[in-house]
């Protein structure tokens, strides 16, 4: 990996805040000669040839495209994305093509990314298209594949530092850009079993009751999570427990131990007025109000302690050994929520910046407060250079294939995501999307806001628990994935393009993933009768994962209760 440095980098960058940077300077192929950057009235622009066949893809957690070859991104928080311009619980300006190569851009600013553009050529003969096609998919195509660009604009700043990855496979590539940050992330054993989170309005008893539900009816599980009903005040938050619901957050907490499981609470950073943590953050917070509270500005490390030392004592220090790190993004589609892009934080930060980088100085934070207890946590926004931190994305949005292509696409970018189930549209629904949560980074069962148990309400216990069994089957699998991952940088979850770069045919594929070193799953989906073409790339050998048999490679139709799953044995 090589850094470039064009014009002058701004203060507030990802690589500042990243407490695991391990930059290691090696030779690359890429010429310095390719850049070309200038600083305009709206901000810093920098070009590079796009050469013919170039694929792109990455660009952090994008749920709404795969390969970006040819569009045009904006990388901005936004917890509601409506299309494919780019928003994102989690937009990371990364991205990796099929030539060989990706690059990283080190910048908290929301950045444009135009995925091939012409530039005009003083030579009238070179602006026009040779050969001309005849239907429009023809056309397109000889537009898209000459002489282009990748353009990129960095708002307001005056120049970046642009770091270049080099290798044969996409997931090589990832690898060094993932090692940057210090590796993937150390997850404890228990972190890899399934986590339930109970409705909101249940109180201590009722999410005991729960607990003792899951052990008699041999529904495997490790983590429990407690919605916003253990605040004094939740919408802000106060951080302090709500003693009605929760009269001894000690016993609570220590019940469930007992009984094996793993505590995770959920919160926000917007502070209560009446949080006794609100007049210790108010001079380290930034100007405008979200959610009725303050905003802590994490950067500066007085607020980082106050915040941290408060959550040791009151929950960490009685047992909890997570925290689920809600609405650190913003809502642009619904709602308008979240600080104006305008604010200033005391750290000298703007808004934008600050939204960058909230979710990942706010895990730092949450960390400190844990120390030495390791944790896999959950966290609605975290950006760039990101790997090593031991946090799982979720969304509010709920759209089932949208849910599988964050599964593909988070490996491209050092982000672990789940693609929860939070309630079912019906039986079918129900089995489909625990069949797909067993087999992502977290299973996740994020019940907040259903006043009961999804698969006993759907009548599919019997399927439900075959699920999660198949989930704790796959643990050492897991393991071994996370250990490489922290070592190697090589992610769990992986588009099939990643390990199968130069195989035209995983340019388009989005619905399925790969699964640790050798696994190949290939959801079904609801509504489809049980079917659906899988493909499996040719020059490796196959076998069905529940049988053993042979499997051709290439494309074939599948028909099945079961999840697909093909393990490579070659
Ligand atoms: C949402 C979050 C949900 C749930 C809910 C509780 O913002 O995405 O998973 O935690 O808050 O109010």
């Amino acid at each position: 990996m090589k850094k470039f440095t064009l014009g002058t980098p701004d203060e507030f960058v990802p690589s500042k805040f990243c407490d695991n940077f391990n930059y290691v300077e090696t030779d690359v192929k890429y010429p310095e000669s390719n850049f070309r950057y200038r600083k305009t009235k709206a901000g810093f622009v920098v070009e590079f040839p796009m050469e013919p066949g170039t694929q792109v893809f990455g660009f952090g957690l994008q749920l709404k495209q795969f390969n970006h070859t040819g569009s045009k991104l904006k990388l901005c928080v936004n917890s509601d994305p409506v299309s494919k311009n780019g928003d994102s619980h989690a937009p990371v300006p990364f991205f990796v093509t099929n030539k060989g190569y990706g690059m990283y851009f080190d910048t908290a600013r929301y950045a444009d990314f135009y995925c091939g553009k012409r530039k005009k050529s003083m030579k009238k003969q070179e602006n026009m298209i040779e050969g001309g096609g005849d239907t429009e998919a023809e056309l397109y195509k000889i537009r898209l594949e000459n002489d282009m660009v990748m353009s990129v604009l960095i708002p307001i700043s005056e120049g970046v530092d642009v770091y270049v990855f080099e290798g044969d496979t996409i997931t090589d590539i990832v690898k060094q850009y993932n090692m940057l940050s210090g590796g993937g992330a150390d997850v404890p054993d228990w972190g890899l079993g399934m986590m339930y989170r109970c409705y909101t309005r249940w109180n201590a008893e009722q999410i005991k009751k729960t607990a003792d539900y899951l052990r008699e009816a041999d529904i495997p599980c490790d983590m429990i999570g407690v919605e916003p009903g253990w605040h004094s005040h939740k919408y802000p938050c106060t951080f302090e427990w709500n003693l009605e619901g929760f009269p001894d957050p000690k016993g609570f907490v220590s019940y469930l131990k007992n009984k094996g499981y793993h505590v995770n609470l959920w919160e926000h950073a917007y502070t209560h007025p009446e949080s006794c943590l609100y007049d210790k953050l108010y001079p380290y917070s930034g100007d405008y109000i979200t959610m009725s509270g303050i905003v802590p500005d994490f950067s500066i490390p007085e607020a980082k302690k106050i915040f941290a030392d408060h959550h040791k004592s009151e929950c960490v220090d009685i047992g909890v050994d997570g925290f689920k790190l809600d609405e650190c993004d913003s809502g642009d589609y619904v709602g308008s929520w979240g600080f104006p892009l305008l604010s200033e934080f005391p750290s000298g930060m703007d808004g934008e910046q600050y939204h960058s980088l909230f979710g990942t100085l706010y895990s730092k934070t949450i960390l400190d407060a844990l120390g030495d207890k390791p944790t896999y946590s959950l966290v609605r926004q975290i950006g760039a250079l990101a790997s090593s931190y031991p946090f799982v994305l979720y969304s509010d949005l709920y759209d089932h294939r949208e849910f599988v292509r964050g599964v593909v696409n988070s490996g491209f970018a050092g982000l672990l995501w789940s693609p929860e189930v939070r309630f079912c549209f019906g039986t079918e629904d129900c089995i489909r999307r625990l069949q797909i949560v067993a087999m992502s980074a977290m299973c996740l069962v994020n019940a907040w806001n259903y006043d009961g148990i999804p698969w006993v309400v759907h009548e599919c216990e019997e399927e439900a628990r075959e699920i999660f069994k198949l989930r704790y089957k796959m643990i050492p699998r897991l393991r071994a994935a996370f250990d490489k991952y922290k070592a190697t940088g090589k992610p769990p979850m992986r588009a099939l393009v990643m390990d199968y770069t130069s195989d035209p045919e995983t340019y388009k594929i989005d619905d399925q993933w790969l699964f640790c070193d050798d696994l190949l799953v290939a959801p079904i989906f609801p509504g489809t009768e049980d079917q659906r073409d899988v493909y499996l790339p040719t020059g490796a050998k196959w076998v069905n994962y529940y049988t053993d048999e042979p499997v051709e490679s290439g494309w074939i139709h599948v028909s099945t209760k079961d999840i697909p799953i093909y393990r490579r044995v070659d």
